[in-house]
């Protein structure tokens, strides 16, 4: 089983000492020397475990975060419910993590939420920030957090999350932080439901009819050499045959700035989704070729 942490001070010494020890095993930018971290937030599903595992594969040292960070969700969201499975999550790790870092919010916030945030700027007031205001500032600071706190080499995030992916991205560059972002894909149910800790919230039938997420992407990509709107027609339609599915917003972005994509954008680009089903709110999003 991997260590628990719930110290910062603790989890510095452990980190410090497991570099020690790999030093002593080779030259210090040996791959058994790497630290990796594996921000969470628990609720660990096959998803997580395999950022997990590429970071296994990357190098010696495993971190993974489990921290319900308060500073990214608003009012009225989940935060009180968000499922907590500390105890489950260490075993899932057994073999694939060197240390868990579970910190208390007081641990992370002792003197409550922290007044210096991370901005995130415009792309943090589009799409995933627009329907939860503050929530990529929060992201950010406590990304920034767990960096300065395990201090990797490499971080490892999931495509699911794309926007954050993004913003984590620019974060590190515009801060000239030291650490390699490595960027897993979604992982799937065989229907196509990407994974994600909020699908324990759906019933039967909002299970069943969460599958229309990744169908209407799967539908957009199929329409995208037809330029845009017509990606967006076929995705739309696909969400509007679904009752029980309420989307929240469709958009192809600029791979590279997240920006809206024009109409008469051509070549790669990503295609998001975020709807509400039942009172679960649900993203996804697909690498797309237009045109
Ligand atoms: O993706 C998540 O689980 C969270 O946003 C993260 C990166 C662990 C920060 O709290």
């Amino acid at each position: 089983m991997p260590d628990v942490v719930t110290t910062i001070a603790g989890l510095r010494e452990r980190v410090a000492q497991a570099r020690r020890e790999a030093a002593l095993d080779g030259p210090a930018d040996a791959p058994a020397g790497r630290v990796v971290l594996v921000p969470t937030m628990g609720a660990l599903h096959r998803g997580h475990l395999r950022l997990v595992s590429r970071a296994r594969d990357l190098g010696g040292i495993v971190v993974v975060s489990i921290f319900v960070n308060p500073l990214q969700f608003g009012p009225g969201e989940d935060l009180d419910r968000y499922p907590r499975t500390l105890d489950a999550d260490v075993a899932a790790l057994d073999g694939l993590a060197d240390l868990v870092f579970a910190p208390s919010p007081a641990e992370m916030y002792p003197g409550g939420p922290s007044s210096t945030r991370v901005t995130a700027g415009e792309v943090g007031r589009l799409y995933e920030g627009a329907s939860r205001p503050g929530h990529f500032d929060g992201m950010l600071t406590v990304v920034a957090k767990l960096l300065n706190i395990v201090q990797p080499d490499v971080a490892v995030f999931g495509q699911k999350d794309a926007q954050q992916v993004h913003l984590v991205g620019r974060m590190v560059d515009d801060l000239d932080l030291p650490v390699t972002i490595a960027v897993v894909d979604t992982v799937r149910e065989d229907d196509g439901l990407a994974l994600s800790s909020r699908n324990s919230y759906l019933d039967a039938e909002q299970r069943t009819a969460a599958v229309a997420l990744s169908q209407a992407l799967a539908a957009g990509a199929a329409a995208a050499s037809g330029g845009v709107a017509a990606a967006l027609a076929a995705a739309n339609a696909r969400v509007e045959a679904e009752p029980v599915v309420k989307l929240d917003y469709l958009a192809i972005v600029d791979q590279d700035t997240f920006l809206e994509a024009g109409a008469d954008h051509r070549g790669p680009a990503l295609l998001l989704i975020a709807a509400r089903v039942g009172s679960t709110r649900l993203i996804d999003n697909a690498r797309i070729t237009v045109g």
